[in-house]
């Protein structure tokens, strides 16, 4: 949320938060109000859940814990309070209201939104999401140069990133024999996605990807995947038939 700030845009927002102590189980936020302020958490820890049409109980959305943000989508889209969020212990936020976001934060957001909107366009797997819910991704995304020649993604390892191919060209290469040099799998273009593979499955990565050129990535960290793409889960398994081709014939 505030990663698009320079540091004179930074030190206006700092010094416009308040303190904001609350207790074990106070309601921050409830879903339907009318939002004027955003939160971050200093300590503590808090639960959102969000009552779902057809539903009357909610439903648990996310644990937040210290250094995060909530209650920015009210804020950003004007709309109300989406979910609700409830204190798990005795807390320390810090508020930041509607008129600094407004005008600080929010236009920094949207700068944002704006440079990747042409990008967002031309990812084949976001054809379907409403333009609306797509600009959204663009508060999620972390840029990353990677020259030519250097890996991306290492087979083996942990992954907690999905990413995206910004600018340039990469391969997937995995060992297909113990012992043996890897084989290139999969190619990627501008537009493409990878690595998406160890946040479904909760497995470690099932290949390199290295770039064939300079590469711009973007990519989003798990948290963000699971909310901003968990509608779009089953389009990300798309290529998962194909990478099981690789797995039982070669190992
Ligand atoms: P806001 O709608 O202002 O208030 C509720 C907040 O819950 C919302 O902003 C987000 O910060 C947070 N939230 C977390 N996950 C979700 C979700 N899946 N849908 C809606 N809001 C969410
Ligand atoms: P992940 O396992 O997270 O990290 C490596 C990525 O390479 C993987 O997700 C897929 O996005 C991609 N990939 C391409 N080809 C294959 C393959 N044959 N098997 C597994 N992963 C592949």
């Amino acid at each position: 949320m505030f990663s698009a700030l320079d540091e004179n845009e930074k030190n206006i927002v700092i010094d416009a938060m308040e303190e904001y102590k609350i207790s074990v189980n106070d309601v921050v936020i409830q879903e339907g109000d009318q939002g004027d302020c955003l939160f971050v958490i200093g300590s503590g820890t808090l639960s959102c859940s969000k009552i779902f049409p057809g539903k009357t109980d909610p439903t648990f959305l996310k644990a937040y814990q210290p250094g995060e943000a909530f209650g920015e989508l009210a804020l950003l889209y004007n709309a109300p309070r989406a979910a609700t969020i409830t204190a798990n212990e005795d807390c320390l936020l810090w508020k930041l209201d509607r008129d600094t976001f407004n005008h600080i934060v929010k236009d920094a957001a949207q700068r944002r939104r704006e440079k990747y909107e042409q990008f967002l366009s031309q990812v084949k797997i976001f054809e379907t999401m409403e333009p609306y819910e797509r600009s959204k991704l663009a508060d999620a995304f972390c840029e990353k140069r990677v020259p030519e020649g250097q890996f991306i993604i290492r087979e083996g390892e942990t992954g907690n990133e999905l990413f995206l191919l910004q600018e340039g060209n990469a391969v997937a290469t995995k060992t297909l024999q113990a012992g043996q040099e890897p084989t290139q799998v999969m190619e990627y273009k501008v537009g493409d996605y990878f690595g998406e593979r160890a946040l479904i499955k909760n497995e470690s990565r099932a290949a390199n990807v290295v770039a064939t050129s300079d590469c711009l990535l973007v990519s989003m960290d798990r948290h963000s995947v699971k909310r901003l793409l968990g509608p779009l889960e089953e389009l990300l398994k798309r290529n998962f038939e194909i990478y099981e081709k690789y797995t039982a014939s070669g190992q």
